[in-house]
This record gives structure tokens, C-alpha cells and sequence, in this order.
């Protein structure tokens, strides 16, 4: 069934007042509920509506209206709901509700992960343990009372402050807490377990003092210190940032093993992904102690944007969603290296959400209609409304900005409101008009925006002509021509930025400026050059769009090498890349020998001797595009050509570049205590990246080293960097033995096995599809975790594409077993798999048809889940 943001209609009651109680049993849960709840007089009309509320896979026991229990006959219900017709205009409702807890594989609702029980309520999973107003419009205030066994569940915890415990006969005992601020049931939180708890304070702007509490499983006690830290920071930031200070007395983390996404923000008790908690330098890399810093900081923020502002409805989620990770996003960037953020960005934004544009899933940020909520948790709904809000922040500048979220969470605070909404404070606040803007909202698709310059030596003037265009996406098929902000210079022949005056303004613009374009066609016509510029167009990629300037591979090397802003240099060397590739793909699907043009050599040359560049950009730089990339960017990918020829780039790079790789190799590779600082991070990028390209020339003297660096690492960072160069390297003896004892070592590490599996899952090597099939006997793997299920079943269909597109077909009708398998268990993790598939036009006829029969296959399943059934039907229009 599909549901439409047109028929969006304020709900028939209001529940003010929540109050529940938990019984936690081996073998299920009692859920008493008491509700106060009131007519919604604005929808009332004649008569009072009926009361119907959501819940699914519940057990009724029993219902009481103001106190008096009702017989069968007084209300309805079925599969979705419990329907009943209230007498008086307020009322008390008292309802128990009988749940597995166990029994729940699809980790939605109350479950147990381990020996511990959970919750994860949004979108719709609170309707899983009691009947409710599940929308998040209603707002209602909330106490909770847990009641469970003493021994096994020691820590009882939900949202707010815990105001009264006390034990009962039968070595029982029972927590209760109150959370004073409103919120809709997608913010409910209840844990209970056998959990250890590390312990900090923060003081507020205001001096208020924070009691900071993370839990975890007591062996995961020694890896909390980073997510611990990483808090701090954030709620520093938010205040100075954006004036936000914390509201509760205590703020809660929890890690848990099984959890279907990153981390969720109840209020006041945060519920995470254990993989984006635990950090310590001997099991995690660089990469997740940056991972745990930007979800402790994204689920954080969300206290304001998300929880004391939230969403009116479902199809709003970028609302806090988009804005949210936009604010983790600056926070990332103001701790570590800001350009080396962004460029980590915009690399994930172009190969896998311009794909989702693509494809058919393609949705507005603000979707008009859906039939399975989850399946709208995108790259869409949070990175591209990312790249919305960073927008608005680029065309109000970041004063203009500020005031316009004061506004916002001023005005706004304690509702649940619209993507309208925010635009409107911003609007308000800065007597600005983004109607147009807003088309960024409702229009699905990745805009192309052409330019072209025409330099005027007579007169001394340079034109720059943008044309823009959107191609049709699923309903839509005319686009309107959208706001986009184009942050430009131009540069002279010493890559100097000229002074820039716009012909028909006054003043000077100075030598960087953000030129808005608004119409399909516009032409700038800069004046008063001395000599021809060179533009530096896009930068920092301040919009969303594909851009297509034609610049000589010559002027890609000038900008790689020149241009004075980071990420346009790393842009420059980035689309010399893909040049190069793109042409080389064509002579060898003509069957003809491959050559090298020597300017992208050139390139990283420089870059790699340039010492006044940060080690983590020279990493970005000599970083290939990925195969997922230049996928996206062809109009049918040839992925064996693809793969075999950036294969080759890179081995060419890596024998031409040998000298210099070692040099650097050697410089970097210290025996220095580790810190988990950007410093150290940036050197240890280099350092590896370094290592993956001299391990391509084979020689013995890169394995020994190698070798050494996975035995002597004194952190998981460069001992899995050396892993993975071994890996994709012919040697199979010293492959097979670090494999073995990398296992060994780590069996005792759910995480760190997550990353064994990860990478042997994307290895390139012929025959990844038997070795991923082996490796779901391995007894560390399940199918009921999520995170083995994406280690292993996810990198094998997403990042090993030579394997998974095999020509047989084989790798598709593995995915869509499994699929089918966890269709039955986890819905939404089934569905994310889908991805892949859903693809399948990108492919040749061939592999097209090999695609859709497992799409067919998947189809004709008998009770599909919403989810599943939603990706798959949608593909296959
Ligand atoms: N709000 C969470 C976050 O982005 C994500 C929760 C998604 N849950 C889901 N079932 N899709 O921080
Ligand atoms: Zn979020």
C-alpha cells in the first residue's frame, strides 16, 4: 500500500501523557501502557472519530477505558490495529500487550541482541510493543517503569532521568524514569542487561553539569574512551557552533552487537551500533575511530535537530536527517583535515547517491510517496539533504545561516514540523526568498550543468555560459530549473586568482566568489582581465551536480597543480583520472594495446614530491576513482573492461612511481607511539596507500615489507592495511598465513572479524564468489547480524564488482538467495541488499537478463515483505 504526503492529515487524538511498564521475562514481555488522550478539536467535525491506533505482532490482554475494562465486543482489531469508539472527548486508555522480544529477528521494536533486551523504534517500530499513535506528530510525555530480574539485568534504563527504583520478592527489581520533554514514540528507548558502564561529566554553557554514562558489554569496557571523548567535543561544538546546549541531567550511549543501522537518538539514551562505539587503536582502524567520532557527534546534534524539533511526517525525514549530517559533517571537518573530509564526501556522494538518482529507486529529498518507510533511510534523504542545507549555508553565508537555525529551533521547539518549516525561519530571518531553492526538495534526480568560457582577448572580458538540465526520473519527467550555487575563481597562468568583476555590477567581487545560477541558460561575462583565465568551477563542490566544463587534459594538470584551493586540486586530478580511464576503456574494448598518457603520471609525481602538502591529500590525489565511480559515470559500464583497466593504471602507476612509493614508504614508516590524532591519521593514509601500490609491482622487497608491517603494527590501522595488500597480491603462501593468523588472533572480536570477512569479500582475485560462499560456513559468520551480513554479503555485491557481475550469473543468484533467506528474518536488511540488482540497467543485455530473472525470482516469492517488495517491484517497472 502506498502512502502519500498529499493525504497528510493532522491525527483524530493527541496523547499527552505515556505511561508505561515493562515486565521482562526469558521468554516474552508484558507491556502495560496508560495513555491520556484527547480529541484533536481541528479534525473532530461531527462526531467523535473513532480511535484507531497502530500494532502489529502484539498480543492483546486487555484494554480499560478510564479505568473500566472493556469486553471484546467494545473495540475492533486486526492484523495493523486497534480501533475503538471513545465517549468522552479526553480519556484515560489502559492497554497490556504481550511481545517476543526473543523471537524478534528483524530487530525492530523491543528485542534482545546477546543476553540483552533493546529497542529501536524508528520509523514504526514502537506499533511492535503496544497499540499506539504511532506517527511522529504525536507528541506525548513519557514515564517508564522496567521490571526484571536482578541477576540478568542488572542496568534497567529508558529516556530521561531515572526518579525511582526499588526490588521485588522473586530477585526482581524495577527502575522507573521520566522524560520531561514531549516527544513522538519513535524516540522511545528501554535496555536492560548485564552492562558495564564507563562514566564522564560535561558543564555546560550555562554551568550545568552533564553526567555522561556509556554502557557496553563488560569485555568492550576498554573501548570507549574515543566515543567518550568524541561526545565532549560535540557537545562543545553545538554550543559554540550553533548556541545549542544540552537539556537532561544525563545523556546515555548504549552499544549493542545486532542493529540494523549506525546508532539511533532516543532521547536522553542513545542506542548504538556497537561498530560505531568501540574504538581501540590494537582492533580499530583510523577510518572507524573517525566512523564512532561522526555518529557519537551526528546522534548527539539530533537532540535538537531531530528530538526538541522533529518531523510532522515521514516524508519530512531530511529534515532532520539532511540537516543533521550537514552539522556532523562541519564537526568532522573542524576536528580532522576539513578538504580531506570533503573530498571523502563528495567521493561517497557522486559514486553511490548520483547512482540512486540514477536508478530506479531514484526520490526527492522530500518524498511524495512511499509503501515502506525504511526503505527511505538514503543516500538521498541524509547526503544529498546534506548537500541541500550546505546550500542554504553557502548562499547565506555562515552568519546568515546561524541566524536563520536560531530561528528555527526558536520558534519551532517542542513541535514536529516540515522541510516548509526550516526553509521559512531561514527565509525569515534573512529577508530571503528560496522558493525556487525549494524545487531541490521536491525534484529527484542529479542536475547536469554545463559550461563553457569564451575569452575576448579585444576587449579583455571572459564569458562563462552555464546550460543546466535534469534527467526524468520515475514520475517525474520535466525538471524546473533549480538554484545552484557555483563557488568559482579564475586562475592566471601562475594559478594566481584574478580579481573578479562582473560585467553590469559595480563592485569587485575580490578573487573567489559564488555565482547563482537560477535559469537553464545563464551567461557571466567577467571584465577587466589582463590576460586569458583558467577557471576553477564547483569548488568544494558547493551543488550537487554533475558538472562539465571542457578542459583539456593540460588544463586538468595546470589546475592539479596550481589551483590555491585543495579540493579543486584534488578535483582536477580526480576528473584527469577518470579522462584517462574513460579513453582507455575504449581502446581496449577496440582491442587495441594500452598506452599511458605520461601528464597523469606527471600528476603524482609532483604530488608525491610536493612536502607541503598534506600526507592525507596526497593520499586522496593518487587514489584512483573507484570502479563504482566510473561506473556511475558510464551510460552502460562495461565492468570487465572497467576493472582490467584500471588494474593495469594502477600497476603502471605503481612500476613508473616505484622510486619515489619507496621513499615515501620509508619516511613514514616509523616506529612512533600511536595517537589517534589527525596527524597520525593523515601519515598513516600516505603510508598505506603508498603500500597498496608497491605491493602491484610484485617484487619481493614490498612483501618482505609487507609482511613485516602486518607482524610488527602496533595498531589495526597499518596491520590491516598490510592484510588487505596481501590479499589482492599473487602471494598466496603469505596471504593464506596471515589470513590464518589474523583469525586466530581476533576470533574473540565480532568487529574485527567483521573486517577479515570484509575484505576477503572484496577481493578481485578470480573465484570471489566460492571464497565468500566458504566463508558463510566459517563459525564466526551468521545471517541473524547484521553487520557480518554487510561484511561479507554487502562487500561482496557492492565493492567486488568483477566478481559479483560474473558473466554466468552466478554471483546475482547468490545475492538474491540470500535476499530471499533474510526476507524472512530481517526485512529491511533484505532490502538493503537489493541495491545491487536494482542496478540493473547500468549492464550489458546479457547480464541485464541474468539480473532480472533473479528480480523475477525474488518477486514471485510468496509473502514478500513491504520492504523487499517495494525495491524489487520499483526495479522491475
Ligand atoms: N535516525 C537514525 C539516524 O540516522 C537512523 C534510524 C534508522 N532506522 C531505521 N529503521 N531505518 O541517526
Ligand atoms: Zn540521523
Amino acid at each position: 500500500k502506498t502512502i502519500h504526503l498529499k493525504d497528510y492529515r493532522e491525527p483524530d487524538y493527541w496523547i499527552d501523557e505515556t505511561h508505561l511498564t515493562f515486565e521482562l521475562f526469558d521468554d516474552h514481555a508484558l507491556v502495560h501502557s496508560r495513555m491520556s488522550i484527547r480529541v484533536n478539536p481541528g479534525e473532530a467535525g461531527d462526531g467523535r472519530p473513532d480511535l484507531v491506533l497502530d500494532g502489529q505482532n502484539l498480543e492483546l490482554m486487555s484494554v480499560e477505558l478510564d479505568d473500566k475494562r472493556l469486553a471484546s465486543g467494545d473495540f475492533q482489531f486486526d492484523e495493523n490495529t486497534l480501533s475503538l469508539k471513545p465517549e468522552r472527548d479526553t480519556f484515560e486508555l489502559a492497554i497490556t500487550t504481550r511481545i517476543k522480544p526473543r523471537e524478534n529477528t528483524a530487530l525492530e521494536g523491543l528485542y534482545q541482541s546477546g543476553s540483552m533486551f533493546c529497542t529501536q523504534c524508528e520509523a514504526e517500530g514502537f506499533r511492535k510493543i503496544t497499540y499506539y499513535l504511532d506517527r511522529p506528530d504525536v507528541m506525548s510525555r513519557f514515564t517508564t517503569t522496567v521490571i526484571a530480574d536482578k541477576g540478568d539485568y542488572p542496568v534497567l534504563l529508558s529516556n530521561g532521568n531515572p526518579i525511582a527504583r526499588g526490588d521485588h520478592d522473586g530477585g526482581r527489581h524495577w527502575v522507573t524514569w521520566e522524560d520531561p520533554f514531549p516527544k513522538p514514540a519513535y524516540l522511545f528507548a528501554l535496555v536492560a542487561g548485564d552492562l558495564c558502564l564507563i562514566q564522564d561529566s560535561f558543564t555546560t554553557m550555562s554551568g550545568r553539569t552533564i553526567d555522561l554514562r556509556i554502557y557496553v558489554e563488560p569485555d568492550n569496557r576498554e573501548q570507549c574512551g574515543h566515543a567518550m571523548d568524541s561526545l565532549k567535543r560535540s557537545m562543545r561544538w553545538d554550543e559554540e557552533v550553533y548556541g545549542r546546549e544540552y537539556d537532561l541531567d544525563i545523556f546515555m550511549i548504549v552499544a549493542v552487537n545486532d542493529f540494523n543501522m549506525g546508532a539511533m537518538e532516543n532521547k536522553g539514551l542513545n542506542v548504538f551500533n556497537s561498530s560505531c562505539v568501540l574504538a581501540h587503536p590494537e582492533t580499530a582502524t583510523d577510518a572507524a575511530f573517525q566512523r564512532v567520532e561522526a555518529v557519537v557527534a551526528h546522534e548527539y546534534f539530533h537532540n535538537w535537530s531531530g528530538n526538541r524539533v522533529t518531523c510532522r511526517d515521514w516524508f519530512q525525514l531530511s529534515l532532520k536527517e539532511g540537516f543533521t549530517v550537514f552539522r556532523d559533517a562541519e564537526f568532522s571537518a573542524d576536528m580532522n583535515s576539513a578538504t580531506v573530509k570533503r573530498i571523502e564526501d563528495v567521493s561517497f556522494l557522486r559514486a553511490n547517491q548520483f547512482a540512486e538518482d540514477a536508478g530506479p529507486m531514484a526520490h526527492p529529498v522530500r518524498p511524495d510517496s512511499f509503501i515502506e518507510i525504511s526503505n527511505f533511510y538514503t543516500l538521498t534523504v541524509y547526503e544529498k539533504g546534506a548537500e541541500v542545507v550546505r546550500m542554504l549555508h553557502t548562499l547565506l553565508g555562515p552568519e546568515g545561516f546561524r541566524k536563520g537555525t536560531d530561528l528555527y529551533f526558536d520558534r519551532h521547539d517542542g513541535q514536529a514540523v516540515t522541510c516548509d518549516d526550516f526553509i521559512k525561519a531561514l527565509e525569515d530571518a534573512n529577508g530571503a526568498d528560496f522558493t525556487q531553492f525549494k524545487r531541490w526538495y521536491s525534484q529527484a534526480g542529479t542536475p547536469r550543468l554545463n559550461a563553457e568560457g569564451r575569452w575576448d582577448a579585444a576587449t579583455g572580458t571572459f564569458s562563462l555560459l552555464f546550460r543546466q538540465s535534469c534527467p526524468p526520473t520515475p514520475g517525474q519527467s520535466e525538471k524546473l530549473p533549480f538554484v545552484i550555487p557555483v563557488r568559482m575563481a579564475l586562475l592566471d597562468g601562475e594559478g594566481n586568482e584574478m580579481p573578479l568583476r562582473l560585467a553590469g555590477e559595480d563592485g569587485e567581487r575580490g578573487s573567489e566568489t559564488v555565482l547563482s545560477i537560477t535559469e537553464a541558460e545563464q551567461l557571466f561575462t567577467f571584465t577587466d582581465l589582463s590576460e586569458e583565465p583558467l577557471p576553477s568551477l564547483l569548488r568544494g563542490f558547493s551543488a550537487p551536480v554533475k558538472l562539465i566544463y571542457p578542459y583539456h587534459r593540460d588544463d586538468r594538470v595546470f589546475l592539479a597543480k596550481n589551483d590555491p584551493d585543495g579540493f579543486n586540486r584534488w578535483e582536477a586530478a580526480q576528473s584527469l583520472a577518470v579522462d584517462v580511464l574513460q579513453g582507455l576503456v575504449e581502446i581496449h574494448v577496440a582491442g587495441r594495446p594500452l598506452m599511458m598518457d605520461q601528464r597523469l603520471i606527471d600528476v603524482y609525481r609532483t604530488v608525491l614530491g610536493d612536502d607541503s602538502l598534506d600526507p592525507a591529500m596526497v593520499a586522496e590525489i593518487i587514489r584512483l576513482p573507484s570502479e563504482a565511480y566510473l561506473v556511475e559515470l558510464a551510460e552502460q559500464a562495461d565492468i570487465d573492461a572497467i576493472h582490467i583497466v584500471r588494474d593495469w593504471v594502477r600497476h603502471t602507476l605503481a612500476v613508473t612511481l616505484e622510486e619515489q612509493l619507496w621513499s615515501i614508504y620509508r619516511r613514514l614508516d616509523e616506529r612512533i607511539p600511536y595517537s589517534a590524532e589527525a596527524v597520525q591519521f593523515a601519515r598513516r593514509s600516505l603510508k598505506n596507500t603508498v603500500l597498496g601500490y608497491l605491493m602491484l609491482t610484485e617484487s619481493q622487497d614490498a612483501l618482505s615489507a609487507c609482511v613485516r608491517q602486518f607482524v610488527e603494527a602496533n595498531n589495526m590501522t597499518d596491520r590491516q592495511a598490510a592484510l588487505v595488500a596481501l590479499v589482492n597480491s599473487p602471494f598466496d603462501d603469505q596471504k593464506r598465513a596471515a589470513l590464518t593468523e589474523f583469525a586466530e588472533r581476533w576470533k574473540d572480536y565480532p568487529l574485527v572479524m567483521d573486517q577479515w570477512f570484509s575484505i576477503q569479500a572484496s577481493a578481485a582475485q578470480p573465484g570471489g564468489l566460492e571464497r565468500v560462499q566458504e566463508l558463510m560456513e566459517h563459525p564466526a559468520f551468521t545471517l541473524r547480524n547484521p553487520n557480518k551480513v554487510r561484511s561479507l554479503i554487502g562487500a561482496f555485491a557492492s565493492q567486488n564488482l568483477i566478481n559479483f557481475h560474473r558473466s554466468d550469473g552466478e554471483g546475482y543468484r547468490f545475492l538474491a538467495d540470500q535476499i530471499l533467506l533474510l526476507d524472512g528474518t530481517n526485512p529491511q536488511i533484505a532490502s538493503r541488499l537489493m541495491t545491487p540488482l536494482s542496478r540493473w540497467r547500468k549492464y550489458d543485455p546479457a547480464r541485464q537478463n541474468l539480473m532480472k530473472r533473479e528480480l523475477s525470482r525474488i518477486m514471485g516469492k510468496p509473502e514478500l515483505s513491504p520492504d523487499v517488495f517495494e525495491v524489487v517491484s520499483k526495479s522491475l517497472a
